[in-house]
């Protein structure tokens, strides 16, 4: 084989491993990557490149310096609700809290420009509205932003991803009830008085719409609410719930943006936007029923998370569909959430099929209302819709980055995007060796075939400005546990150890858009 003009990251994969051709998968899976791969310089220059992460899912020290327990501590440590496979949790997770420092250090050899990371609110307000700021929390997260800053890493910060102190589910509920808004408020705040000076990228929430469904409507996150036949919780109603959390999520942005916009923003000069999981839907068949189910799944979930931050209001389908359960914006309401996002989150994993389920019945149980009457599959005709992953509604399909950002850009006018999440997890194997965890191909042939599709959007005029890979490291992956790795690095959850991955080294190679002859040696943490 010819090896000589191929990347150091490929020859090192081909000595490691007999395959790297892969086949191809109904028209938009793997494929070999010889052949002109994408470069840094498809993209325009300044874009961002960077890798995510997230409080609970990388920090571990859960009690540590004046932090209170979180609804997930909270979660996690009682009985019977299965946080991962087996009973894990995130108490040490990757003990970022305690080697920040390296990982900063691993960004800075992979060359990344930014870091996007989120604030654990239990660690700056231990007690939300109810008690004082915790100064060791504002120590922690100003040392990581000083280091990036430092390194020349910009800090892309989510101020809101998932977790919270337990005593405002305790006091009146969390995002079921509106006083969340306040507590959400002050702890933006908080975040932007401390730490605004330096950081000019702000995410207030991550994911609300995922957060609504996992906590409010399918219980499998907490506060483990919903009804049948969703699944079997001990409190909740799966119908109203979801709406009702999220119409707080939403109103909580709306708030703290407004905060922002008029007392921070003139002086700091950053950007604020709003995060959603963004499946791209596709009709599961030609017909009429199946196309229109797919474009109602995509305003059930992109015009349920981004409409009111962009025109003010629910889409009118969601208010046909779900009449008098779907909260109100009052007119005030409606003004402050008009424009209130300078910039849309875009976390993207999968393509999925969409069925209708108003014409006729559903196999799998059909997700009612909360997603417009459409049941989800990764099937048609016996052919799965890209390669499975460790998770079970994600599968490699690099057309869904390009379809979802014309969408998008489509539906919002080309308001500016950023990809604030894009990754891979193989599937689950038992027993699977570390090498071949490190050997990781398909992740790379994943970042390169789903890159060279948002290239393609971009280059037809979409307003993309950066991409972040999920994650940096392998970290807890919420109820799925450890198991599931996302990482560049590899973790060794005995000693903490860092190993890059071979993605590391192409990340590292992509973004420096040299040969890696030239560059410094990746760091581990040993
Ligand atoms: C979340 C992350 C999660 C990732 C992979 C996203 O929905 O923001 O916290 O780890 O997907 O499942």
């Amino acid at each position: 084989m010819e090896t000589d003009s191929l990347p150091i990251y490929l020859l090192f994969a081909i000595f490691a491993s007999s395959s790297i051709l892969e086949a191809s998968i109904n028209g938009g899976g793997l494929r070999s990557k010889q052949e002109n791969p994408i470069k840094r310089s498809d993209f325009p220059p300044g874009f961002l490149f960077g890798a995510a992460t997230s409080a609970y899912q990388v920090e571990g020290a859960y009690l540590e310096d004046g932090k209170s327990l979180s609804n997930w501590d909270v979660f996690c440590h009682s009985n019977g609700n299965g946080c991962g496979e087996n009973g894990e949790n995130g108490d040490f997770a990757d003990d970022h809290y305690h080697l920040f420092k390296k990982d900063i250090e691993l960004m800075h050899s992979l060359g990344l420009k930014s870091y996007r990371f989120s604030i654990s609110w239990s660690r700056i307000l231990p007690r939300g509205r109810f008690g004082e700021v915790n100064p060791s929390g504002i120590m922690f997260y100003n040392e990581i932003i000083d280091d990036l800053v430092l390194k020349g890493i910009e800090p892309f910060v989510t101020i809101h991803h998932q977790d919270f102190p337990q005593e405002l589910e305790r006091k009146y509920g969390s995002w079921l009830d509106t006083q969340m808004q306040e507590d959400f408020v002050l702890f933006a705040e908080t975040c932007f008085k401390s730490f605004g000076d330096r950081v000019k990228y702000w995410v207030t929430i991550n994911e609300p719409n995922l957060v609504s469904e996992m906590s409010y409507e399918k219980g499998t996150y907490p506060p483990a609410h919903c009804s049948q036949p969703f699944g079997n919780c001990l409190a909740g109603n799966s119908d109203v719930e979801p709406l009702r959390a999220m119409h707080n999520m939403l109103l909580a942005h709306g708030k703290a943006a407004k905060l922002y916009h008029e007392r921070f923003q003139p002086k700091q000069g950053g950007s604020i936007g709003l995060v959603a999981h963004c499946f791209m839907y596709e009709p599961l068949t030609d017909s009429d029923f199946d196309r229109k189910a797919a474009e109602r799944a995509m305003t059930f979930n992109i015009g349920w998370s981004f409409d009111p931050p962009i025109f003010g209001d629910y889409p009118q389908e969601m208010r046909e569909c779900h009449g008098s359960e779907l909260p109100r914006f009052s007119p005030e309401e409606k003004n402050l959430m008009k424009n209130s996002i300078d910039f849309i989150g875009i976390n993207h994993y999968s393509a999925i099929y969409a069925k209708d389920c108003t014409n006729s019945s559903c196999l799998n149980g059909c997700d009612r209302a909360i997603k417009a009457f459409v049941e989800i599959t990764g099937e048609r005709d016996g052919q799965l819709i890209g390669e499975p992953t460790s998770m079970p509604r994600f599968f490699v399909v690099p057309r869904g980055m390009e379809e979802i950002v014309n969408y998008v850009k489509t539906r919002y006018s080309n308001l500016p995007m950023f990809i604030t999440e894009n990754g891979y997890s193989s599937p689950n194997v038992q027993d699977v060796e570390v090498d071949e965890i490190l050997n990781d191909i398909k992740r790379i042939e994943f970042h390169e075939t789903y890159l060279e599709s948002l290239a393609k959007a971009i280059r037809n005029g979409a307003d993309v400005r950066g991409y972040f890979i999920w994650s940096l490291m392998d970290n807890y992956e919420w109820t799925y546990g450890y198991n599931v790795r996302f990482g560049l690095y590899y973790v060794d959850y005995k000693t903490f150890e860092r190993v890059p991955k071979l993605s590391a080294r192409w990340y590292q190679d992509f973004v420096k858009n040299n040969s890696l002859d030239h560059h410094p040696p990746l760091r581990t943490d040993t």
